[in-house]
């Protein structure tokens, strides 16, 4: 069910609670989370790759792709609810690890990681390393022999699918900077993607080579997509065998399973997306001679997108005529591209809502827009408020949770909003503390700096 009602003078409440009395007590713009819907929503999308998949003998596991929101209460959450924790950064596992989270459980990915973050991963004894290319290869085996262990390893593959969503955030066609690809380059030359197999399989003194892993991309509906790059990951698993006699334990999947942001998106259930997956396991699994592989998933935005919402304050109103007789409506909100860049970066669309009050005045067509110098600095395109909408009326723009936070920015020296997570016994506390300007100053070293201010 979910985490927003109306009380009874018509304030939208996140799990029971008031957005008014959030709004009151943590400072507006807030992002607001719901720790009882983030944690059914790992859990549910946990048990229902389990349900789809251990009848047929392989085992599931689920990697929180914590770049869509990463905060230790928030990894906590994941973990306590069975998910393990993937991280892209040094960074990012950073917090994994102070959260206190099974360094056995965290994978760490990325295109571009650098000698420090591998060294980070073999000391604190990461499950697995999600290796991108040939030169990383090489490195990781070089660190792991000076660090006297054996690296866990997945290779993240491309299996070259055009999953249809923004360009931007596509991520398994060949002309991109991520994975190696399963199709040679040049006629009577090996796909990169076997050359990495080989590479690590000559080094598995320093390296174990775990499995496979590709991610096609993000905010991702159809559910063919993830079953071509299943078939095509399945076939190098068994081009790996039968050339080298390795049997590869692992299959991971990635993340990209998408949400629905406003009414016209309709994302395919997800006991719907596993049990297909599972019917198309089914066939590769009969006709091959290899044991099952494990299963793993990385979902981010399924998890915390629909977990979390922004509560804005509304400031300027002005109603602008766009053509002869065609008005439109700005409503100003106290925050803007610089907590939520997606509806600049991806031409993402959000509704909102009135959230301090019901109105009877007829909805007006309306452009919610923040309080930065550009035009583009949009929150909501097009959405229907009610026509007495005016400055100190509460804005809840829902499906935040994902990407948001992780992507705010301090634009025009906008200090970043805190994070207030509502609890399931309707006690609500900020979990990232908003910041201050204060906070903001306390970094600039120049003019109060004597030795930078005289040179
Ligand atoms: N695994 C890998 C290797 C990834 O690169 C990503 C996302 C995920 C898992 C999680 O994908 P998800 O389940 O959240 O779709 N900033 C963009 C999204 C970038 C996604 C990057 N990688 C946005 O706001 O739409």
């Amino acid at each position: 069910t979910s985490q927003y009602s109306r009380d009874g003078s018509g304030r939208v409440c996140v799990d029971g609670i008031p957005v008014t009395e959030l709004a009151a007590r943590f400072g507006s713009p807030s992002y607001v989370l719901s720790e009882r819907t983030f944690r059914s929503r790992a859990r549910a999308f946990r048990e229902a790759f389990e349900r789809a998949l251990h009848p047929l003998g392989v085992d599931v596991a689920v990697y929180y792709a914590s770049k869509a929101l990463l905060t230790t209460a928030v990894v906590g959450w994941a973990s306590e609810e069975g998910l393990n924790v993937d991280t892209a950064s040094g960074g990012e596992l950073a917090v994994a690890l102070a959260a206190g989270v099974d360094p056995a459980r965290i994978a760490l990915h990325g295109n571009n990681k650098s000698a420090d973050e591998l060294g980070l991963a073999l000391r604190e004894g990461v499950g697995r390393i999600v290796v991108d290319s040939l030169a990383e290869i090489e490195l990781l085996a070089r660190l792991a022999h000076e660090h006297g262990t054996r690296a866990p390893v997945m290779i993240r593959v491309t299996p070259g699918i055009h999953a249809s969503t923004h360009e931007f955030i596509a991520t398994a066609h060949e002309d991109q900077k991520f994975g190696l690809s399963l199709n040679p380059a040049r006629e009577g030359e090996d796909a990169p993607a076997l050359a990495a197999v080989a590479a690590c399989l000559d080094a598995s003194d320093a390296l174990d080579l775990r499995g496979l892993h590709c991610h096609i991309g993000s905010q991702i509906f159809a559910a063919e997509g993830f079953g071509q790059a299943a078939e095509r990951v399945l076939a190098l698993r068994e081009t790996v065998a039968s050339r080298w006699g390795a049997v590869l334990p692992e299959i991971d999947l990635g993340g990209g399973h998408g949400v629905a942001y406003t009414a016209a998106d309709e994302p395919r259930d997800v006991g719907a997306i596993a049990a297909d997956l599972a019917a198309l396991l089914a066939g590769a699994l009969e006709s091959s001679e290899l044991p099952a592989p494990h299963l793993s998933f990385e979902p981010g935005r399924f998890i915390a997108g629909p977990s979390g919402c922004t509560v804005y304050t509304v400031g300027t109103v002005k109603t602008v005529t766009v053509g002869p007789g065609v008005e439109r409506r700005y409503v100003s909100v106290d925050g803007g591209m610089s907590d939520n860049p997606r509806p600049v970066l991806y031409d993402a669309d959000y509704t909102a809502v009135l959230g301090n009050r019901v109105s009877e005045v007829a909805p007006v067509l309306t452009r919610v827009v923040g309080k930065h110098c550009e035009s583009g600095d949009v929150v909501v395109k097009d959405v229907y408020l009610p026509g007495d909408v005016a400055a100190g009326d509460l804005l809840v723009v829902p499906v935040t949770g994902a990407y948001c936070w992780a992507l705010s920015s301090n634009y025009n020296w906008l200090p970043r909003p805190g994070i207030v997570a509502v609890g399931p016994d309707g006690w609500s506390r900020e979990i990232v503390r908003r910041e201050s300007v204060t906070d903001l100053l306390a970094r600039d070293t120049g003019i109060a700096d004597p030795v930078h201010a005289t040179t």
